[in-house]
């Protein structure tokens, strides 16, 4: 398609990404791609089956027995792991306690951007993540760089995993998101970082009203 049109989304964690990502893909009716679910579902893999992470043959063999896909229903992100939906699993704070670390394992992110690419060839899409805008699609035509004030990110997530979690503390989720911001802006390979002609959003004291307004502004130059 030579008019295709993409839309890359990065930034902080719990910033409000896929929030953004699912409202424009509904309104533009393109397709949604939550590239972190994909991470989430690899170090969910890594979790139930052991998997040591210095251990190059270990994982480049563990990659190969995993399958992801994603179902889309009403723009939610379903996503399978050998053909079982882990949709709700690689939410759970054992896995946002691995992920990073994962992520940052050069064969995993070679096998996901791979995976990435091909799906962003076939229909105009919105993908969310970290390195969207930097490495998977440098290219994109509209790339928006997500921020919000640390402690509105980490109250967002603690009401969000509260109802299914009633242990969690907010200071173990601020410790959570504070941790992989580390990790994921300071790892060697793709580090989540704005791209030069990534338009900044901080959404902080903005509704998602608000912010779907402001990305379909700079989205609509491009629609014919
Ligand atoms: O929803 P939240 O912002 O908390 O995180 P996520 O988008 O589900 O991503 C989970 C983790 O996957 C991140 O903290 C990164 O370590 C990793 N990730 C990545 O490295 N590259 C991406 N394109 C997307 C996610």
């Amino acid at each position: 398609m030579s008019n295709q049109i993409i839309i890359a989304i990065d930034g902080y964690s719990s910033c409000g990404k896929s929030t953004l990502a699912k409202a424009l893909a509904k309104e533009l009716h393109f397709i949604y791609v939550d590239s972190g679910a994909m991470y989430r579902a690899v170090a969910l893999y890594f979790l139930r089956n052991n998997i040591n992470l210095n251990d190059h043959n270990e994982v480049v063999e563990a990659l190969k027995n995993i399958h992801l896909n994603f179902h889309s229903r009403d723009y939610k992100t379903h996503i399978t792991l050998n053909d079982e939906d882990v949709s709700s699993e690689i939410r759970q704070m054992p896995v946002s306690e691995r992920v990073s670390s994962v992520a940052a394992i050069h064969e995993v992110r070679m096998e996901m951007v791979k995976q990435q690419q091909r799906m962003g060839k076939i229909k105009n899409i919105v993908m969310d993540g970290r390195d969207i805008g930097t490495t998977v699609f440098p290219t994109a035509t509209v790339k928006i760089f997500m921020t919000a004030d640390p402690k509105v990110r980490a109250e967002r997530r603690y009401k969000e995993l509260l109802p299914a979690n009633p242990g969690i503390t907010l200071e173990e989720v601020f410790e959570n998101l504070a941790h992989r911001d580390y990790q994921d802006t300071t790892r060697a390979e793709s580090p989540l970082r704005r791209a030069e002609d990534a338009i900044i959003l901080d959404n902080t004291d903005l509704t998602p009203d608000e912010q779907l307004l402001f990305a379909l502004s700079k989205v609509e130059p491009f629609l014919s």
